[in-house]
Formats: structure tokens, sequence, C-alpha cells
């Protein structure tokens, strides 16, 4: 098993949280003018400079947020611990090389993240590579650079076998697991995935091999000499926040740990218990506002009750401790990030009053899913008094709601309203429904901000497109004449 990736000491730098007239973070806040500010920057300034709508990350906060699960982990396992950063929740290469300076691993989706964390020079030895339906361009790159493959389907050993053959190369290997989680058959969380019991939501995705299937793959595996069996693997996603569930999560790995041991012999050194650990804010985000608000556990807890577990769970079956693997994305990445917009047209219907942006569903996409709840706030006078009962929403064809029903004060034309916690699966996720192009984002630290994604221009949208020669002129012909 690879050491975990460490830290860069030189460049992770020493944090000290700033104290706001309010804080929603650590590094993001009410500063002493009464504006909304990220770590030491105005956001006011910042839309000045960079232009609305626009995406606002801080490095500080997304070091800082790391640094907690990192820490806690560390204090509460006596085996190893590596936090793997969820790069799906914020691809941007600025961001992998901050993870690399902390020394986070990554979890890679697809041919492109993988390349993206190579391009950013992350070890590839704290890299493992996840996906149901895994190109011969991913395991192609995933075996030539040494990442662990994490399998999950029947053929995908066979197909790694023969790219390890044909590259001369040996391949490092995990097993993405479909647990049974019968202790969580009466657990109703938060459908992500749902409706459902959290061991229904589990049991209806496509993710993961039963007990059967992983057994085949590990007998397969031990005889195949480029193969290295390395861990393995399970996401419970954001079902549920409750770290009582993830800790039975984590117990469950290691029952599965000894099943696999007492049928073929071979006991997993590492589990990765994968993401969905969810962030705790005193004014509440996330879907329907219910999952991380006051009630959400702090990373201490997650690391507590699931070390707690894991230790119980190897104690009774004999089982050594195995290195421990996470892969937090939204947690990590999702409290680091600010996205704000400009008020448009103001509109007062007989019942409603709608404030239109020109931020929009397509920037904050979870806005949108699961009565996704973005803290919004204004710009200048963030703590002004909220009187007024409005819907944000956005410029597209579609209802295109930012936030429903949220008290705000009267907003005009002009005015900046932020969204706290919007540097997960925004960026990453965003869309070009009418051809809206997509905003820049600034990464801010201290009181210095840089671009790290340019603003897309007409070009970007236009120049995509391509129009069949034979179209080009007929489109303007009378096709009667
Ligand atoms: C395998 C895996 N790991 C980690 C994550 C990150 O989840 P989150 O951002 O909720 O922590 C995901 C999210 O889809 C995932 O599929």
């Amino acid at each position: 098993m690879a050491t975990a990736m460490k830290e860069n000491t030189a460049e992770a730098p020493t944090l000290t949280p700033i104290k706001y007239k309010e804080n929603y973070g650590e590094f993001v806040g009410v500063g002493e003018n009464g504006n909304l500010w990220v770590d030491g920057c105005d956001v006011a300034e910042l839309v000045k400079e960079f232009g609305s709508p626009l995406f606002i990350i801080s490095e500080n906060q997304f070091r800082y947020t790391f640094r907690q699960f990192r820490d806690a982990f560390r204090k509460h396992y006596p085996g190893e611990s590596e936090i793997l950063f969820a790069n799906k929740s914020n691809n941007g290469i600025a961001y992998r090389h901050i993870m690399n300076q902390e020394g986070a691993g990554g979890d890679c989706f697809g041919v492109n993240e993988l390349y993206l964390s190579l391009l950013a020079g992350t070890d590839p030895s704290t890299l493992v590579l996840n996906g149901s339906n895994k190109q011969d361009e991913e395991l192609e790159m995933a075996v030539a650079n040494g990442l662990c493959i994490n399998i999950d389907a029947m053929d995908e050993l066979d197909r790694i076998d023969a790219v390890c053959k044909a590259q001369g190369k040996d391949a490092n290997i995990g097993i993405r697991l479909k647990l049974d989680l019968d202790p969580l058959a009466d657990r109703e969380g938060v459908a992500m995935h749902g409706p459902g019991t959290l061991k229904e939501q589990s049991d209806s995705t496509k993710w993961g091999m039963s007990r059967a299937q992983t057994v085949e793959i590990v007998k397969r595996a031990l005889e195949m000499p480029h193969i290295h069996l390395m861990e393995t693997h399970f996401h419970l996603s954001r079902m549920s926040n409750e770290a009582m569930d993830f800790a039975i999560m984590a117990r469950e790995m290691i029952t599965w740990s000894g099943y696999i041991r007492d049928n073929t012999g071979w006991t997993p050194p590492c589990i990765d218990i994968g993401g969905g650990w969810t962030f705790g804010k005193w004014y509440g985000t996330g879907p329907r506002n219910q999952i991380d608000g006051d009630n959400a556990p702090t990373p201490d807890d997650y690391a507590k009750l699931c070390t707690q577990e894991i230790q119980a769970e190897c104690e009774k079956l004999d089982l050594p401790l195995p290195k421990l693997r996470l892969e937090p994305g939204r947690s990590l990445s999702g409290p680091s990030g600010v996205a704000v917009g400009t008020v448009g047209a103001v509109k007062q219907g007989e019942k409603k009053k709608w404030v239109n942006l020109d931020l929009s569903t397509n920037h904050l996409s979870w806005s949108s899913a699961l009565n996704w709840y973005y803290h919004p706030v204004p710009v200048v006078d963030a703590m002004a008094e909220r009187t007024e009962t409005v819907d944000l929403v956005g410029p597209l064809c579609n209802s295109d709601e930012l936030g429903q029903h949220v008290e705000m004060p009267p907003l005009v034309r002009g005015d900046l309203v932020a969204f706290l916690d919007t540097g997960g699966y925004t960026e990453p996720c965003a869309a070009r429904y009418n051809a809206q192009l997509l905003p820049a984002t600034v990464l801010v630290r201290g009181d210095a901000a840089e671009v790290t994604s340019v603003r897309e221009q007409q070009q970007d949208i236009v120049g995509r497109f391509r129009v069949p020669p034979r179209l080009l002129a007929s489109s303007f012909a009378n096709p009667k004449s």
C-alpha cells in the first residue's frame, strides 16, 4: 500500500480564522463595513473588478475544512488514515493544486478528471479511479500512472489485466461493494437516490458488487500476476446526516472484510468509505434546508463514531486495522464558495414578488434539485433587516428558482446577492441552457483574488457549433421557388 501523500508544509500556510461582525464560516462573513467579505476581500469590490455573476472560492476556507477532516480522523484512528478530495465537487486545476499542497489524495471519475489531477501533479498513488462504466482510455491512463482502480463491473478485471499486458505494467485495484446495509433497513434519510430507507436507496443504485461477485473478483485477481488488490470501497452518499449511519456503514465494510477473508484468504488492507459527509451551518443549507444545519455532525463526531465501530468490528472478527480512506467532496469544497449575482428586474405580483438575478440554475444547478437551499445574503449591508419575502430567480426560460420564499431586505436593480456554501458541484455541474455563458471563478486568499476560471465569451458558445455545408445557403432559399 502506498503511503499517504505528505502535505507540503512549505506551501501549506498556517490558518487563523477571521472574526467578522457575523461569521458564515471561518473565512466568510460580514466585514466591518457591513458588506459580505470572503477572507480579506470585500465581495462588492470583487464584483466591480471581475464582473457578475461571479463564483468566489476562499482558499483558506477550503484548506481549513480539509484540515478539520484530516485532523479528526488522525486524532481518533490509531491506524493510517487518508483524505481523498472528491475532485468532482470542484475539479478546477487550482483546487487540485491546493489539495496537493495539503497532502490530500483524490477521487477521480472519468478520463478528464483523471487527466486534470495528473496535470496538477497529484501523486497517482493517492488517487483512485471510480466509475460504473469505465472507458478504455480511463483504464489505460490509470494503469499507465499507477492509480488504484475501484472495480464496479464484472468484466473490468479482465479489461484491466489486458491493459496491463499491453503496457507491460502492473495495476492496483479495489472493489466497490454493494453493502447489505441491513442495520440501516429502517433508517429514512434524505432522498439523494430515494425515496426509501437508506438500505433501499443504496440497493436501488447501480453501484457496487455483491458479496458473491466480490469473492469471485478477489479469487480471480489473486491468480493474476499483474494485479494487486488494494482496497474495498463504498460511498453512502448524502442520504443522512446522522454520524451513526456512517459509522454503521464503516462497520459493515469491516464485516465484509471478514467475509472476504473467510472466503478467499485475502484481507483488504485498506477500506475507502467514500464521501457524503455533511457540514453544519447555523443558518442551514442543503436539501430542504435539513441536513446541513445546526444538527449536522462535525468531522470530529464522524471520526469518533466511525473509528469506534471499525475498531470494535476488527476486534470481534480478529482482523488487523485497515488503512482508512475517505472521499469528502461537498463538505470540503461547499463552504469555501460564494456565488454572486446582480439584481435586474424586480416584479411585484399580486401574491408574490420576484427578484431577478443574472445568476441562474445553470450556475447553481442544485437549487432546483431536492429543493436545495443556499442561504442568500445581500452583499452590501449584509445584515440589513429582512423585511420582504421574495423569490430569487434567474433569467432562464424555466422557473429558474434560486430561492423560494426567502426573506430579504428590499432589493433594487443593481444590488448584489450572494449565495453561501456554493463551492461544491456548482462550476462542475454548470449548464449552458439558453446559451448562457459560464461565470468566472476567482480564488481569494487574504486580500488577493486571482481568476481560476475565465468567464465564458460568446465565442465559446458559438465556436463549438458547426453547420453542415448543405444547410449554409439553403435556409435562405424559398423552398417553393
Ligand atoms: C464515489 C464517490 N466518492 C465521493 C463522493 C463525494 O460525495 P460528497 O461530495 O457528497 O462528499 C461521491 C459523490 O458522488 C462519490 O460518488
